[in-house]
């Protein structure tokens, strides 16, 4: 059995699907190896790295692949590149995108979505947003330093004191979290909310300061797998109205919040945005699905009245050399569930709950219960 690793042929994606770590376990399971030439140029690996981890480094390394690695959902012209039957792995964003579904159901290709991966404990190694959400929140916050004109830490000089930042996270799901903790690191004051009554507990375990609309419904936002439910029309009346009065005194916001399969909620206003003083930033980190701020633009820093509002997607990438060894560690561990390791064939089971949640098309069909073609 051969397995390769693509180069990502995105130019705006520096992640790669392997580690010369991922490299050797996976042929201790009995894979060969194959790279393509620079895949991990990018990620700070060489191919004499993944060469001297025993792989072949080669242009043509998904030819005859039983298994493709990537980052990102293959295009057409790579579909070409690989034979009907093998199986293709990757954070395939699949919500919206019917159309590229189906060119993956007609390259005849297993089409494997990672972030479709169930959060129950055997998975947890393998859970891709995780992995990337957490390095994400971490880069919000630098990103959010970078551009603030201040200091974070309150500083007590001979020359004055220096006020600590006030930094407010919305959405305190896995980027969330690493936001609060990574902005207490730097020495902030930090507040945050969330729409799940869970969350309460974990802000305050940061030391951080909890602030939401505590209603019934919010007692019953979260649903049975964790994430959050798309909040009424009046629960979103009253949240705009505390985050206005809260967001008028912060130097520093970073939005985090989603709902699978949705568009991300729109938390902040042209008018919030307005309300806060120039030189403010706000770090948007659900751009990539629409955006929690009103005016922010993907991968771009827009300014209004001297606040500013970053818009970068893909923050994971912005620290491609740890979001990759982790996301490679994240394949590796689901790979594992598919081979024989007696037989070191592969060896997939169609029933099992992790291939039933992540199988996005099989045998020239979109296969997948939540992408049906619609009739
Ligand atoms: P996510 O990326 O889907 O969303 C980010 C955050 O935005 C969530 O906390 C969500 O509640 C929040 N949000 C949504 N709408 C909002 C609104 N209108 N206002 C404010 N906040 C809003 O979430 P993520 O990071 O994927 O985490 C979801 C859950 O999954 C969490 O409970 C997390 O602890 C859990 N989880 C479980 C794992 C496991 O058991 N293996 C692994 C990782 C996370």
């Amino acid at each position: 059995m051969k397995i390769a690793v693509a180069k990502e042929i995105d130019p705006s994606e520096p992640r790669v699907a392997a580690s010369p770590d991922t490299v050797k376990k996976f042929k201790a399971l009995g894979f060969d190896v194959a790279v393509e030439p620079g895949a991990g140029i990018k990620s700070g690996l060489l191919d004499t790295d993944f060469s001297a981890a025993g792989a072949d480094v080669a242009a043509d390394a998904a030819k005859d692949a039983d298994v493709v690695i990537k980052v990102k959902r293959p295009e057409a012209s790579e579909l070409g590149q690989y034979r009907r039957g093998a199986l293709v792995i990757a954070i395939m964003d699949p919500y919206g995108n019917d159309a590229a579904l189906k060119t993956m159901a007609e390259a005849g290709v297993a089409a494997f979505a990672m972030e479709l991966m169930p959060r129950i404990t055997r998975a947890q190694v393998m859970d891709v947003l995780s992995s990337q959400a957490n390095l994400a929140g971490y880069r919000a916050v630098i990103e959010a330093a970078e551009a603030f004109g201040r200091a974070f830490p309150m500083m007590m000089t001979a020359a004055g004191t220096v006020p600590a930042a006030k930094v407010f996270i919305m959405g305190v799901g896995v980027a969330g979290l690493q936001a609060i903790a990574t902005a207490r690191r730097l020495g902030a004051i930090v507040t945050a909310t969330d729409v799940r009554p869970a969350t309460k507990e974990q802000v305050e375990s940061l030391g951080a300061k909890f602030l939401a609309v505590e209603d019934e419904e919010f007692r019953n936002a979260q649903t049975a797998g964790g994430y959050a439910k798309e909040m009424s029309k009046e629960y979103q009346a009253k949240q705009a109205a505390l985050t206005a009065e809260h967001i008028k005194k912060q130097d520093v916001v970073i939005t985090t919040a989603l709902i699978p399969g949705r568009p991300a909620p729109r938390l902040i206003t042209a008018e919030m945005v307005k309300s806060m003083r120039p030189g403010s930033v706000l770090v948007d980190l659900a751009i990539e699905r629409g955006g929690n701020v009103e005016g922010a633009r993907s991968g771009e820093t827009a300014e209004v009245d001297g606040v500013k509002i970053v818009g970068l997607p893909n923050l994971a990438g912005k620290v491609a050399a740890s979001a990759s060894g982790l996301y490679a560690r994240n394949l590796f561990s689901f790979i594992e569930t598919l081979v024989d390791k007696k037989a070191k064939a592969l060896a997939v089971n169609w029933d099992d709950e992790l291939v039933k949640a992540t199988a996005l098309t099989r045998d020239g069909a979109v296969i997948h219960p939540n992408f049906q073609p619609k009739a």
